[in-house]
């Protein structure tokens, strides 16, 4: 059901490289609630993924982007202001990629190299897509910028890898300009961070099934799914969510408060050896 939340309002979408992209979910939801956007992703993510098809669907233009390249930001934004003919209201960073993840260098042998470049791509990209829009004054007072970050920023997750820095500095970002921005254009600056999804990136963490059966089982509310996500980025891009800026918001159903859950405490007992029989199999009665 669609609320005209965002009636009038213009924007950027980074990073919906196919349906199953959070940001594709954004896109869909933002054309509902009445919003007007440009799509952006590099030319590779456009020739490999279906960009162009959600343009059309959501009567969107395409502008190509590498997040990393302050030229290719420059380009971005100004044909955007172009083709709004002015300032915008929202901007998405739907962006993350290791190079070290998806080469499966583990952390204790990473490749500087490679951990420089999930810095710039997934961290650095944020700050220079913000750096760029308000050297443009592209963004209305009281606009509204997000990215999405995910708890391995504050927690230790088997397999995460360097991207946990990564989403550290993000949401470091998110604070440190969100003051400037926020104090000079009131321009507000969050990050969502959610739960673990099945998309082309979230496929790439290792063992990405039994993480996402772990969190489900620990959350009071369950998973959140990417719809889900996309209804929490549109409430941050309308005028109800004013004065939040500078905040990492949890988005995942109550996992990062939980320690132990019931559900997950009798999964870990039926893995456990029985002590009375040799049925490793055996009811929950038995242990
Ligand atoms: N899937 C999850 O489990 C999960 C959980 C929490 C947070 N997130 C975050 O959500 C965001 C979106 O990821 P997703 O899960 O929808 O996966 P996705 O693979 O659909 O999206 C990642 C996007 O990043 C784009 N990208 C990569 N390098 C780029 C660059 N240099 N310039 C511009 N774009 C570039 C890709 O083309 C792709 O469109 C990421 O920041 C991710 O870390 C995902």
């Amino acid at each position: 059901m669609a609320y005209n939340l965002l009636k009038g309002k213009k924007g950027i979408i980074f990073g919906a490289l196919n349906s199953a992209s959070i940001a594709w979910k954004v896109a869909e939801k933002a054309h509902e609630e009445g919003a007007e956007f440009v799509l952006t992703n590099t030319e590779v993510a456009m020739r490999m993924g279906d960009t162009h098809e959600l343009a059309k669907q959501t009567n969107s233009l395409v502008i190509p982007a590498d997040a990393t390249s302050l030229e290719d930001l420059e380009n971005l934004i100004q044909k955007t202001m172009a083709h709004f003919g002015g300032q915008i209201d929202f901007i998405l960073h739907s962006i993350g990629m290791s190079p070290n993840v998806r080469k499966k260098l583990p952390y204790d042998a990473l490749n500087y190299d490679y951990f420089l470049k999930t810095l710039d791509v997934s961290a650095l990209s944020f700050h220079k897509v913000i750096q760029t829009a308000k050297k443009f004054d592209a963004v209305k007072e009281w606009g509204s910028i997000v990215a999405l970050s995910y708890v391995a920023a504050q927690r230790t997750l088997f397999e995460y890898n360097d991207m946990a820095e990564a989403k550290a500095t993000l949401e470091s970002i998110a604070r440190s300009f969100g003051y400037i921005y926020g104090r000079e254009k009131h321009v507000r600056i969050n990050t969502i961070s959610q739960s673990p999804t099945m998309t082309t990136a979230g496929s790439g963490v290792k063992g990405i099934n039994s993480l996402i059966d772990f969190t489900e089982r620990m959350s009071p509310l369950g998973n959140a799914s990417a719809d889900e996500c996309a209804d929490y980025c549109i409430t941050l891009f309308s005028d109800l969510t004013k004065k939040v800026t500078m905040q990492n918001l949890f988005h995942d159903g109550g996992f990062s408060s939980m320690g132990m859950s019931y559900r997950a405490m009798q999964m870990y007992n039926k893995s456990l050896d029985c002590k009375r029989c040799d049925d490793k199999e055996c009811c929950d009665d038995c242990i």
